[in-house]
């Protein structure tokens, strides 16, 4: 699978098994959320274009190197990748952030769009869309399909768990578009749920359900 970066870190996987035990209560599963989104982002804008810049340090003249905060947009798909936002922020304080509001019919588990803001950076800079689950793959196949109607180019997309059909689906659609998360579950079960998986995220995370 060379368009998934799965991150395998020690630090990653022990936070992941705290997030995915049925004890960790809400508090704990908002900043785990947050820390595991934190540690992918370093890793996943790895690539991300620098500006050699002049700097006086006390003592002399250097060149250094800097990225353009302004370049990312951060799109947490709502509701449950609102919890991966401060993640990034924290890593990119400047950058802009949109929001692509989806919910998945509970019977055909299609994605169904009910908002969508983005901001104008999308067209020249590179585009994180968050989502901690990548179950079927429809709501961020949808995200993705959203992003590039209205003239994104550089897409990833960071989920914490995803699913072997969830990255089939992105892939046989979106070629392009790298997937960056923690684990790579076994199965959906009949609910379109991931197993081993997490229960469900966006309940999880804000406490209801
Ligand atoms: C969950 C999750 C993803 C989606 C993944 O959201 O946060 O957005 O399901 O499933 P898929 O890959 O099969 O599309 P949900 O629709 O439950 O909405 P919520 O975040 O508002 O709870
Ligand atoms: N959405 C979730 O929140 N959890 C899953 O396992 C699948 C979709």
């Amino acid at each position: 699978m060379n368009n998934v970066t799965i991150f395998d870190h020690p630090l990653v996987m022990h936070k992941l098994a705290i997030l995915r035990n049925k004890e960790t209560t809400g508090k704990q599963f908002r900043e785990l959320v947050e820390e595991l989104t934190m540690l992918m982002t370093f890793e996943a804008f790895k690539d991300m274009p620098t500006i050699k810049v002049l700097v006086e340090t006390p003592l002399e003249s250097t060149y250094q190197y800097m990225v353009d905060n302004k370049s990312v947009a951060i799109i947490p798909i709502l509701r449950a990748g609102l919890g991966m936002v401060n993640g990034v922020q924290a890593l990119f304080p400047t950058s802009r952030v949109g929001f692509i509001g989806l919910y998945r019919d509970k019977v055909t588990l299609n994605p169904c769009e009910y908002y969508c803001k983005l901001p104008d950076n999308i067209t020249s800079g590179i585009s994180v869309i968050l989502d901690p689950m990548l179950a079927t793959g429809g709501s961020a196949v949808a995200a993705i399909d959203l992003l590039k109607c209205n003239g994104a180019k550089r897409i990833k997309l960071m989920n914490i768990i995803a699913s072997p059909v969830g990255i089939e689906k992105v892939h046989s659609i979106h070629p392009d578009v790298q997937i960056y998360c923690a684990s790579v579950d076994r199965q959906l079960n009949d609910d379109g749920y991931i197993l081993p998986g997490l229960g469900d995220a966006g309940d999880r995370l804000y406490g209801t359900k």
